[in-house]
């Protein structure tokens, strides 16, 4: 569950068949689904259940009457606490016994319709308060039912996480922190065991660093990076982390590092690269170096390394120069942010450093 963003209830799918002849005919087939069809009672006890709300989920008409007279007389609008824009709505768990629920419904749609999304939402949305006696609020909301037109094919799904969780460990996030999930899944590829020592050597924020404590919580983890502010930060973010977990922090650069040969078991990290952090030139020189020192410092025969790099071409022309060092073992492609990249996964062979025989052609230079 730690490489999941936001969980989604499917409460209900189904398939129209538009007239396409006018935007108020489709749109009338939404209305008559809510109306007539759609049943959301089991799929709501389950997010009940698993949000912790405790308010009204289904309000008579008095109690929706008294609450919709509250807004509007108090005029308080319960302004989300402070997340900075970032958070979906208020946590469920948090409404108090005697308060209705708040909801907002949002629409994603593709393929070719007469009308555009923020119509369903708002025809969706108006028949579901007319059915539930909901009050519809689109910051503070309880709850989010998120509708998925793909062609003609509706999605309703109810949002479980208000918030993602890829959020869970950074405090004080910068241009290139890396989603905690997507730690996860880097850490996962290394197979860490009890005991390895695990190194982020260019850990920016400490996002690696902080999840893989967390996580392998029987390792010695340790984070390095060049640039004193990100050591700062990574300080920040782990004084802040929930379980304030022990990472160890050092001012380095991956071209020396402190480490005797073969000494560590488990590299994973996020390489500069050219748009948001670095630029290309540097990197060819960079990745060069430090993929040699990898290949000194890390064990022989079982060390692992998982390497991030939007910057595929800078990295293969330094995996080549590290000769026999490495094999790699595996090799995807990710989309992070928008900007395809690479992961590689490489696992130190037992060549010694010493006598490597580095590929030398005119292209690795
Ligand atoms: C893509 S960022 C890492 C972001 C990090 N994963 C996070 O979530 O915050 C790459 C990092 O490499 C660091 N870096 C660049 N050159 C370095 C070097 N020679 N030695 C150590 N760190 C370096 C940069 O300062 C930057 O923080």
């Amino acid at each position: 569950m730690r490489s999941i963003d936001n969980i989604l209830l499917v409460a209900d799918v189904r398939k129209f068949s538009f007239p396409g002849t006018s935007k108020e005919a489709d749109l009338k087939l939404f209305k008559d689904a809510v109306n007539n069809d759609i049943r959301l009672e089991k799929c709501l006890n389950a997010w009940k259940h698993v949000t912790g709300f405790q308010g009204k989920l289904h309000p008579t008409t008095d109690e929706y009457n008294v609450a919709e007279k509250d807004r509007k007389l108090s005029n308080a609008v319960v302004t989300p606490t402070d997340y900075k824009g970032r958070k979906r709505g208020q946590d469920p768990s948090d409404a108090k016994e005697d308060e209705v629920l708040r909801y907002r419904v949002t629409c994603e749609r593709s393929g070719k319709h007469t009308f555009e999304s923020a119509e369903v939402a708002r025809i969706i949305g108006g028949e579901l308060q007319d059915k539930y006696l909901w009050l519809v609020d689109l910051t503070t909301y309880h709850l989010e039912i998120i509708c998925k037109l793909i062609g003609n094919e509706l999605v309703t799904n109810l949002r479980v996480t208000h918030e993602s969780k890829h959020r869970r460990n950074i405090m004080c996030f910068g241009p290139t922190t890396l989603r905690a999930t997507v730690c996860y899944n880097l850490l996962r590829l290394a197979n860490p065991n009890p005991g390895d020592i695990i190194v982020d050597p260019m850990c920016g924020g400490g996002s690696i660093p902080i999840e893989a404590a967390l996580v392998y919580s029987q390792s010695y983890v340790i984070g390095g990076d060049n640039h004193p502010k990100a050591i700062a930060r990574a300080k920040s973010n782990i004084d802040g982390s929930a379980a304030r977990c022990k990472v160890d922090l050092v001012h380095w650069s991956v071209s020396q590092l402190p480490f005797k040969d073969s000494y560590v078991d488990i590299v994973v990290t996020d390489m500069p690269f050219g748009r948001r952090s670095g630029r290309m030139t540097d990197n060819r020189v960079l990745y060069k170096q430090f993929l040699l020192e990898l290949g000194r410092f890390l064990k022989l025969s079982k060390g692992r390394a998982v390497l991030l790099t939007y910057d595929r071409r800078s990295f293969n022309m330094a995996l080549k120069t590290t000769g026999d060092l490495f094999r790699v073992t595996k090799m995807l492609g990710v989309n992070i942010g928008g900007l395809q990249a690479a992961v590689y996964v490489l696992k130190r062979t037992d060549v010694l450093y010493e006598q490597f025989k580095p590929r030398t052609n005119k292209h690795t230079k």
